[in-house]
């Protein structure tokens, strides 16, 4: 039988073919536009990302006997607001994750509402690009929209329900809502009152692995592909990733550096951070993650060399970093502002410490160290927190980097496991299409017979004393210049 991954990611609809025993048969590739339409703004068309799955899923069983495919699923970018009016109709381009317009209604969550009822409620307090503060800025800023709404959904959920029919979402997905109430896993009552919304505006939650329905016969007959074929709940993203990495179970790690960089560590039980930096959220394998999530990682990367040196040529740029440890200019990578955990739509990206002999390969250097000890400040929230961690692994189009991966075990100081396909979300939803059909017994069983690691980066003292001086002073920045932030935008 053959399962096909679907990772709808914010540049790109990457779509993932996989055998019964896991092995890749191909993948591909489609992209669609992201706009920007204000400062901080961050928008997509649902309708260009249907139109890209279904032309990618041609693509991508073009070869293949399509009979075979039994399976359909997603990891997809979260938290992005979609909303249908009453004939099934988007109503306005999806708000999405790294959006950051929703400053007055977050402050009015946390500040008004709460933080300490928002995390009884549902394990997290508001984040910008959360959910539920964008169906209030919906609210407020467009009534004649929110007065149309009929079907509020994920950005994966979208493509389900335009695969199967079925309004569904699934619990790691949906545990980014601010809606749900995630020790639970149920729609918190006194959330979906304080948006002004009704229950069954909402998605049906499923388990990540659980089937949502088959494919409508009109789909089926135009991607030729059997009426059977299932259609399976899906992750967000990163839980998605984490399942395609063998992140499942309890303490494990996973770093993903996407245009979005997170810290993901796996648990068995639920337990939340008492300072609710790091995200509380259900896992794709039936249990819980916390989660640190930056909004620009890679992004910062590739911002810094097609936007401003104007290269595309990124090994050969970090061909000329040598000095490891030894920088001293530092980059704050708030391009669109932080989300964890610094909750901040008003931080800005900011370059620190040139001197006329620095270089261009010092600028680049500091890039890609930036993004690493902005991770490293969600990986000690989870250290204080008890959280021991020795290893992780890595995924997304950073982790293509030998480098970055480098900086990456040396700033945290710990191990990181290459693992033999860094697809992450669109090998994890093709996993769990294939859990769903009855061929493994369960995520975790799928992870252990098909995650293979494959190199492990380990440390080195020296560079990693070094790093520890260089985070020190990295961590001083933010605090410094933070009330500026607000009076420059
Ligand atoms: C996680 C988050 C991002 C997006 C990126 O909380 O907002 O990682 O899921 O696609």
């Amino acid at each position: 039988m053959l399962y096909i991954g679907v990772d709808l990611g914010t540049s790109a609809v990457k779509l993932l073919l996989m055998d019964q025993d896991g092995k890749i048969q191909k993948i591909v590739s489609r992209e669609y536009p992201l706009s920007f339409p204000h400062p901080g703004w961050s928008e997509q068309n649902p309708e260009d990302w249907w139109t890209q799955s279904l032309e990618g899923i041609k693509e991508l069983t073009a070869e293949c006997d399509k009979s075979q495919v039994a399976g359909i699923s997603f990891g997809g970018q979260m938290h992005g607001l979609v909303i249908l009016d009453k004939d099934d109709q988007v109503i306005r381009p999806a708000i999405l994750w790294n959006d950051g317009r929703t400053g007055k209604e977050t402050d009015y969550l946390n500040n008004v509402i709460g933080k300490e009822k928002l995390s009884q409620y549902t394990a997290n307090i508001a984040f910008a690009g959360f959910t539920a503060p964008k169906i209030l800025w919906v609210k407020e800023n467009e009534p004649e929209n929110f007065a149309k709404i009929e079907k509020i959904m994920l950005p994966k959920d979208y493509l389900a329900y335009m695969l199967s029919g079925t309004h569904c979402s699934d619990y790691s997905d949906a545990s980014g809502m601010l809606l749900m109430d995630v020790q639970n896993k149920c729609w918190s009552k006194e959330m979906i009152e304080i948006c002004g919304i009704r229950e069954s505006q909402l998605p049906k939650l499923f388990e990540s692995y659980e089937v949502v329905g088959t494919l409508k016969p009109e789909v089926a007959k135009e991607l030729g592909i059997p009426e059977t074929c299932k259609i399976v709940a899906g992750a967000g993203d990163n839980a998605a990733a984490a399942v395609g990495t063998g992140t499942v179970g309890d303490g494990m790690c996973n770093i993903s550096l996407g245009t979005s960089g997170t810290i993901f560590i796996s648990s068995k039980e639920f337990g939340v951070d008492k300072y609710n930096a790091l995200h509380a959220f259900a896992h794709a394998d039936g249990h819980y993650h916390l989660m640190g999530c930056m909004l620009s990682a890679a992004s910062c990367n590739k911002w810094w060399m097609d936007e401003i040196i104007g290269t595309k040529d990124y090994p050969a740029e970090q061909a000329k970093i040598e000095k490891l440890g030894e920088n001293n200019v530092f980059f704050l990578p708030y391009l669109m502002g932080e989300r964890s955990p610094h909750n901040n739509p008003n931080a800005r990206g900011t370059f620190i410490g040139m001197t006329m002999d620095t270089t261009r390969a010092d600028m680049t250097q500091a890039v890609l160290e930036g993004v690493a000890f902005a991770i490293r400040d969600s990986f000690e929230i989870a250290k204080s927190l008890g959280v021991q961690i020795e290893r992780t692994k890595i995924c997304g189009g950073g982790a293509k980097s030998p480098l970055w991966k480098k900086m990456i075990a040396n700033i945290l100081n710990i191990k990181v496991d290459v693992i033999e396909s860094e697809e992450g979300p669109a090998m994890g939803g093709a996993m769990l299409a294939a859990v769903a059909n009855g061929e493994f017994a369960s995520v975790e069983d799928a992870a252990a017979k098909i995650v293979k690691v494959i190199d492990t980066v380990e440390p080195d003292p020296e560079l990693a004393a070094k790093y520890e001086e260089k985070y020190q002073k990295f961590a001083k920045i933010y605090p410094t210049v933070k009330n500026l932030f607000s009076e420059i935008i």
